[in-house]
C-alpha cells in the first residue's frame, strides 16, 4: 500500500507516536511457564478468535495511520497454523520491520519459511541454560530443542538473535554470568527482563520474593566478566539497555519495566487474539475492535477505534500494578 504524504500519524494524548503494533496471534502455548500461566489454563474457544485475515485487515488499518513496525507474539505464535504466511503478508503489505517473539520450540523447522517470508528478526524466550531448571520453569522438558533452534537461527539471516530471560532471584540469578558469557561466544543479544507483577499474584508476595533489578544484574555481570560498554540504540523507543564486553560478538542487556519504566517513550499498541486492543501492558484497559473489523467498512471503523485507543492510552502503567495481576502475558498480547 502506498503511504501518502497526507498520512496522519496515530499519536496519543501525551504526544507519543504510536508506530509499533504487537499482534498476539493466539492465546495458546505449548509451554506453561510458571510466571505466565497455570498448568491447567483454559484457553479461549478458537472459533471466537480473530482469523489471520481479520488480523491482516487490522494491520492494514494501522499501517495507514503510520504504524511501521509489527511484532507477532502469542501465547506461542508458532502454534497458530498459517503464521508463517501471515508474516509474509505483513511484510508484503509494507511494514518496515516485522519481528516475532517465540519460545523456540517450533522454531528450527520453521526457520527457512520465516526467512523466506521476510521476517526481520526473532526474539527467543529462554530463562535458563540448565535443562532441569528449564523443565521446572516451563513445566516442559524441551531445553535441548530450544537450544538447537537458537544455534540454527544464528546460521540464518536472522542472526544476531535476541534472547529474553525473565530474571528471578533464587531461580536463575545464579546464571547471570553464564548468560552474559554467551554474548562473548555468539552473536546473541541476551537481555534479562525485570519480572513484572502479573498473573494472579494478587498480594504481590511472589513478585517481591523473586524480583531482581536490572542494575543488580549488570553489576553482577561486570564484577565477574569486566567492563561493559553501552551500545547505542537503533531505535530510541526500544526498551532494552544493551552493552558489550570488549570484543564480544553479542550484546548483554536489561529491560527494566519495573525499576525504570519506559512509559514516556512507549509507542506500542497490542491486538489480542480475541479482538481487543490493549494500549498498555500494565493496566486492564482494553478497547474492543472485533465489531469494527467485522463491519461493512472495516478500515474506516478500525481507524475510529484506533483514535479512541490513542485518546485513552494512559501516561504510565506501573502506578496501577494491582489491576494487571490477574492476567497473563498471553491474555494481554505478549
Ligand atoms: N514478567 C516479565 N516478563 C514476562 N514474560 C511473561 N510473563 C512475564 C512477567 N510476569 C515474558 C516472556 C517472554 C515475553 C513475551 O514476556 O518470558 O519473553
Ligand atoms: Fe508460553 Fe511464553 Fe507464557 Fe512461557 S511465557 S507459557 S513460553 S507464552
Amino acid at each position: 500500500m502506498a503511504r501518502t504524504s497526507q498520512m496522519v500519524q496515530l499519536t496519543d494524548s501525551f504526544e507519543r507516536k504510536m508506530d509499533y503494533l504487537r499482534i498476539s496471534v493466539t492465546d495458546r502455548c505449548n509451554f506453561r511457564c510458571q510466571y505466565c500461566m497455570p498448568e491447567d489454563i483454559k484457553f479461549e474457544n478458537p472459533e471466537l478468535l480473530l482469523s489471520l485475515e481479520e488480523m491482516l485487515t487490522f494491520a492494514e488499518a494501522c499501517l495507514q495511520l503510520g504504524v511501521t513496525k509489527v511484532r507477532v507474539t502469542g501465547g506461542e505464535p508458532l502454534v497458530r497454523k498459517g503464521v508463517v504466511g501471515f508474516i509474509g503478508q505483513l511484510k508484503a503489505m509494507g511494514f518496515e520491520d516485522v519481528t516475532m517473539t517465540t519460545n523456540g520450540f517450533l522454531l528450527k523447522e520453521n526457520l527457512e519459511g520465516l526467512v523466506d517470508a521476510g521476517l526481520d528478526r526473532v526474539n527467543i524466550s529462554i530463562d535458563t541454560l540448565q535443562p532441569e531448571k528449564f523443565q521446572f520453569i516451563t513445566r516442559r522438558n524441551h531445553f535441548q530443542k530450544v537450544w538447537d533452534a537458537i544455534m540454527a537461527a544464528l546460521e540464518t539471516p536472522l542472526s544476531p538473535v535476541k534472547l529474553n530471560a525473565v530474571a528471578m532471584r533464587g531461580v536463575n540469578d545464579d546464571e547471570i554470568v553464564d548468560m552474559a558469557r554467551l554474548t562473548q561466544e555468539h552473536a546473541l543479544h541476551v537481555r534479562f527482563i525485570e519480572l513484572m507483577p502479573l498473573n494472579g499474584d494478587t498480594d504481590g508476595v511472589r513478585f517481591r520474593k523473586l524480583f531482581i533489578s536490572g542494575k543488580e544484574i549488570l553489576d553482577r555481570a561486570r564484577t565477574e566478566l569486566g567492563d561493559l560498554k553501552p551500545v547505542e540504540k537503533d531505535d530510541p523507543a526500544a526498551p532494552a539497555d544493551e552493552f558489550k564486553f570488549d570484543g564480544a560478538p553479542g550484546n548483554f542487556g536489561v529491560i527494566t519495566p519495573v525499576s525504570e519504566p519506559f512509559c514516556a517513550r512507549c509507542s506500542r499498541l497490542r491486538l489480542t487474539a480475541d479482538g481487543k486492543i490493549h494500549p498498555c501492558l500494565l493496566t486492564d484497559l482494553d478497547v474492543p475492535v472485533m465489531d469494527a473489523i467485522r463491519s461493512e467498512e472495516p478500515i474506516t471503523e478500525i481507524h475510529k477505534v484506533l483514535w479512541e485507543t490513542a485518546r485513552v492510552k494512559p501516561a504510565a502503567g506501573l502506578t496501577l500494578p494491582e489491576e494487571s495481576r490477574n492476567r497473563t502475558m498471553s491474555q494481554i498480547g505478549g
